[in-house]
């Protein structure tokens, strides 16, 4: 068997750290070979230095494996990146700088005009920005971002509907996990029994990557898909998978069950390619009047499924719909693991 390409992960003690280490234990292709965090966790076993928060357990060779200082000396050259923006915006650079392909989570870069910002299934072909990267000119490195995760789910909804019917306006109200919001995050004082109806800059991430993840590319930048978006975020205490609720205008007529069928039989680059991380049905169309619902629905095509229901007209747009997507799997360290395993179908893996 061919040997695995050797991957790290900065910010790998957090909780997309975590879902990195999770979704890459049995991974065909990647083997996970560094781990980097804060000052606080270098120099300590992983497992002394995350507190581990997922059902499954940590891997018994990642466990042991020493935590690295968040710096490209004796870094792998495939870095899946997990930092907060502020952070990243700092350090990300510099690993692509060093020739590192930086695979991240972060908004740091997210909105750069040369970086593409991918969701596999809906606009592959914007990898191509990286030929436009001084990175990429200087050193071989470059930079790949995946969308917010509210913007994700949302995009995956859309997708099948505006290839058919082309969006005009989109309205998204949203009701987001705590897990969003990292560990510790959200104290359990502030959301027990309440809605935080205020997500940092969340809602100005939605409207933005939404329209460039929609986008047409042209040459060296991405023309922003040319609809109205206008996005509200809150917050619910509710442990993993961002509800939304949507109402969308749009610019061709479409009845009820093509819009269920531009769901159901939706299927894009990463299922021909049969990716690993690839789920087999990107959307699903779920029939019952009260779901989706996060207790029941967010683990769909092991939380790389995005999950739609409730179709019915909208008073003020056409239709209005709800949505589910798993925030820490789709949402961040799935969506990234699948962006890298496209880099590795198009060659840009070595
Ligand atoms: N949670 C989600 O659903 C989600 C979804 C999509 C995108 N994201 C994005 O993914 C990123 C990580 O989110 P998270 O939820 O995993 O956050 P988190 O749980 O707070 O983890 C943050 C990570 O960054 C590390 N870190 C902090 N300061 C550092 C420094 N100065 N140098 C190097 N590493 C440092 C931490 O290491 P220590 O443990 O050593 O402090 C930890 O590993 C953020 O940009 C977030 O917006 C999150």
């Amino acid at each position: 068997m061919p040997s695995k390409l050797p991957v790290g992960i900065l910010g790998a003690t957090g909780i997309v750290g975590q879902r990195f280490i999770q979704a890459l234990e049995h991974h065909p292709w990647f083997e996970v070979a560094w781990l980097a965090a804060s000052d606080r966790s270098e120099g300590k076993p992983y497992a002394e230095a995350a507190r581990w928060r997922l059902k499954t357990a940590i891997p018994d060779r990642v466990a042991k494996m020493t935590v690295s200082p968040a710096s490209p000396n004796g870094a792998p050259k495939i870095i899946f990146a997990a930092l907060d923006a502020a952070i990243a915006r700092e350090l990300e650079p510099q690993f692509a700088d060093a020739g590192c392909a930086l695979v991240s989570n972060s908004s740091a870069l997210r909105m750069q005009s040369d970086v593409p910002l991918v969701i596999p299934e809906v606009n592959g072909d914007h990898i191509a920005l990286i030929d436009h990267q001084t990175w990429r000119k200087n050193s071989r490195g470059f930079a790949v971002t995946n969308p917010n995760c509210s913007a994700i789910g949302l995009v995956m909804a859309l997708a099948p509907i505006h290839q058919a019917f082309e969006l005009d306006a989109v309205l998204a109200v949203t009701m987001q996990a705590v897990s969003g919001a990292g560990y510790p995050g959200v104290a359990s004082l502030d959301i027990l029994g309440n809605v935080i109806p205020f997500i940092k800059n969340e809602e100005e991430k939605m409207e933005e990557e939404t329209r460039k993840l929609l986008g047409q590319l042209n040459g060296s930048k991405v023309i922003p898909g040319p609809f109205a978006m206008s996005a509200q975020c809150n917050r619910v205490a509710v442990e993993d998978g961002h509800t939304e609720s949507i109402s969308i205008r749009l610019k061709k007529k479409a009845k009820p069950e093509e819009i269920i069928e531009a769901w159901n039989t939706y299927r894009a680059e990463p299922q021909e390619l049969k990716l690993p991380s690839a789920p087999e049905r990107p959307v699903i169309y779920l029939d019952a009047a009260d779901r989706p619902q996060p207790r029941f629905d967010v683990d769909m095509g092991a939380g790389m499924t995005t999950a739609v229901g409730r179709l019915r007209p909208c008073g003020v747009l056409d239709w209005k719909f709800t949505v589910l997507s798993h925030n820490t799997i789709r949402g961040a360290a799935g969506a990234a693991v699948l962006n890298a395993e496209l880099l590795k179908a198009k060659g840009y893996l070595g």
